[in-house]
This record gives C-alpha cells, structure tokens and sequence, in this order.
C-alpha cells in the first residue's frame, strides 16, 4: 500500500467515518467540484494519481482505462474533472429524472463497515434532467470537460406511473442527448417503489421503443443506450431480458445494481444496518454482480459489451469480473473505503496481471475465463 492510501485509510477515514455518510459524501463532493473548477488542483490530483495507460475501444469511443465512476456519485455532474484526474477511465453521473425531487427523507446512507458495504436508499433525489443540462453545458462551454467518456444513468420521476415510463425516461434523453457519450436505462433501483417492475419484457419494450425513436429522430447523433440489471433477476429473467437485446437495440448491460439481499451476520452493528432499507453495495454484492456478468456474457455468446459494477476493490476483483465477460468496470463502494487512490491501484494491478498472462490489452482478457 503506498504511503498515500494507508493515510487516506488510517488517518481521513476514520475522522470522515466520524460523521453521517451523507454529509460526508456531499462536502467531498463540494470539495471534488473545485478541484474539477481549478487547473492547479486538478493538475495536483493527475499526478497524484495518475493511472497506466490500459485503453478500452468500446461503441466506437476510447476509454483510457477500464474503470469507471459508477452512477450515484455524482448525480448532478458537477466534478467531472477531477474524476478524470482521479485516473478514472470513464463517468457516469445521475441517476438523473425528468422532475427535480427530494428523494427518500434521511438518514438514507448506512455504512456496513466490518464487511465493507454500504446500504442505500436515497431515491433518486436530483434537481431534474433540465438542471443537468444546463450543468453539462456550463461545463463544456468552461472548457472544463473531461477527456473521458461521459454516460448518465436515467432512473423513472418518483410521481410519474409505471405507464407513463417511457415518456418520463424519453424526456431526459431528449434533453441530455447531445450532451454525453452513452446513456444507462436504470430501472433496477430498489429505491423508487415498483421500479424494478420495469424490468419485465413488455415495459422494456415500450421504454426502449420510445428512446430509439428519440435516439433516430432528434438532434445529434445516435448514442449508445445500455441497461442497468439488478443483481436479485433470476437467470430466466436474465434471459428475458438477453433475448429483447437485438430487438431493443440495447448497447450493452450494466451488471448490476444494488442488492436488496443481505448476507448473515451475527455481528450487532451490522445486523443494525442490513435491518435498513435499501440496497447493497460493496464486498457482499461482488460475488453476485460476477455471476450475473458471467450468465450474460456466456448467453450473449460474448456479443453484448458488459459494464460489471459490484464490489471492485482490488486488482483481483477486477481480473475475476473482467475474466468473466466485463469489458469496463465502474466502482462507488471502494471509494469510500480506500480513497481515490483505488483507482490507480487496480489499474496498476491490471496492468500487471496483463503481463503475467502475457496479454497485450483488456480486450483479450475479456471472458477468457468463461465457455461462450
Ligand atoms: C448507488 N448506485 C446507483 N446506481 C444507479 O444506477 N443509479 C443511482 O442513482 C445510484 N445511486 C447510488 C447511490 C449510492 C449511495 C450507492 C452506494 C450506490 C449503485 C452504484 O452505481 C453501483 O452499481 C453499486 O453501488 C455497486 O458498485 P460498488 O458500490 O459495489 O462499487
């Protein structure tokens, strides 16, 4: 561990785990959205944590390396600088929503500190898909964009129905659709009631009809749509959801969400938090999102580019995940427990496991440890 990672973890995280998670995770950001604003502090934190070169060739756009900001993080983009120079490869900010709305009422973090988890349950809260724009837009005309690709994760406005679903994700993507490089259809949320509904057959078909008709006539060009499963899909519903992929033309798949289950614990604190409502995320969900990542890859026969989240903390997660059938990677949960320093330890473990199992790029470790 270098100096500067066992500072962040003996010495910061304690005082930040001192406070309550959500605090904590807004003055972090506040702070982040500076360093993105400031050439200085944002050139600091590049070569701080300045990460190997492992460049990702995915829907025609290159990702500088294979690990990505996981959407969440930063819901209203508003540092997308400094997770560039945080040696991230990619950033997913949202979820976004088509009306601004509060969330769920706090406290709505929980930190699972003795098995490095966290449960959440905020729901959503954003200041709207219009709002966003006009962040993005700022942010471009500042010249402060990043030099990585940029997705945003789309999640359903609390008060709009179920029915009325595509119209509310259609709504986003029409406003933020010239504004960022891919776009994630988040319907696996545990914490907007009945959401992961959406993930039946007949609710994706009339989302995805909708964005594509988006995507096709309005301005700009054609983007990249993925979506984003729950880990707790069965495997039938998995191949539900793997058949409608041509049909919807669906970019990719983001495995996975958090969980809504809980391992045993007979220890009191955690017992506390796992009783929380909301999902999982972090070491007790990596198991799960890599299965899930390695069903699809194998009943997708590999075609089907895989985002796995769940659970990154180290070099080893990552090769599992990757070796699975994940082409790109995105982390949350490790951020908080290791500091921004995890980005340019995995990806420096990457690169040396590409060594030692003489592989030239990513993309030929992708599934190499699963049958089609
Ligand atoms: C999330 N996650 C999430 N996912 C999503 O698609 N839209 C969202 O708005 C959020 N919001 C969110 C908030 C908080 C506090 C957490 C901890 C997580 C899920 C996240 O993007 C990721 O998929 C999971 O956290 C699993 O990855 P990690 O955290 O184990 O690396």
């Amino acid at each position: 561990m270098s100096m500067l990672a066992w500072c962040y973890k003996h010495l910061a995280r304690p005082v930040l785990f001192a406070f309550d998670p959500e605090f904590v995770h807004n003055v972090t950001l506040k702070g982040l959205e500076w360093v993105s604003a400031s050439a200085p502090l944002s050139g600091m934190m590049r070569s701080l944590c300045k990460s190997p070169e492992l460049p990702v060739t995915l829907f025609g756009q290159k990702f500088p390396n294979p690990i990505g900001l996981a959407a969440g993080m930063d819901k209203a983009g508003i540092a997308l600088r400094a997770w560039e120079s945080m040696g991230l490869g990619f950033s997913e900010v949202g979820a976004v929503t088509w009306y601004a709305q509060p969330g769920n009422p706090p406290p709505r973090v929980f930190r699972a500190i003795a098995d490095e988890g966290i449960v959440n349950r905020m729901g959503f809260n954003n200041e709207g898909a219009k709002k966003l724009s006009e962040v993005l837009i700022r942010c471009k005309e500042k010249g402060r964009w990043p030099g990585h690709p940029v997705g945003v994760n789309l999640g359903k406005s609390k008060k709009t129905s179920l029915e009325d679903a595509p119209q509310d994700y259609a709504s986003s993507f029409r406003e933020l659709k010239e504004l960022a490089d891919f776009f994630v259809v988040n319907v696996s949320s545990p914490n907007t009631p009945n959401l992961r509904k959406l993930q039946d057959k007949d609710a994706l078909k009339a989302i995805f009809s909708q964005l594509q008709e988006v995507n096709r006539k309005g301005r700009g060009d054609a983007k990249p749509i993925l979506l984003k499963v729950a880990p707790d899909l069965t495997f039938e519903a998995l191949e539900d959801i793997v058949e409608m992929i041509p049909r919807l033309e669906i970019a990719g798949i983001v495995a996975t969400n958090t969980t809504i289950t809980r391992p045993k614990s007979d220890q009191p604190k955690l017992m506390r938090v796992y009783a929380e409502a909301g999902g999982l995320s972090g070491k007790p969900l990596r198991e799960r999102s890599t299965e899930v990542i390695k069903f699809l890859y194998q009943r997708t026969g590999g075609k089907i580019p895989i985002i796995g989240s769940g659970g990154v903390f180290s070099a080893e997660d990552a090769w599992e995940k990757i070796t699975h059938g994940a082409s790109l990677l995105q982390i949350f949960t490790s951020l908080v427990y290791e500091g921004p320093l995890v980005v340019r330890k995995i990806n420096l473990g990457l690169q040396e496991l590409l060594k030692v199992n003489g592989l030239a790029c990513i993309q030929d470790a992708v599934g190499s440890a699963v049958k089609k």
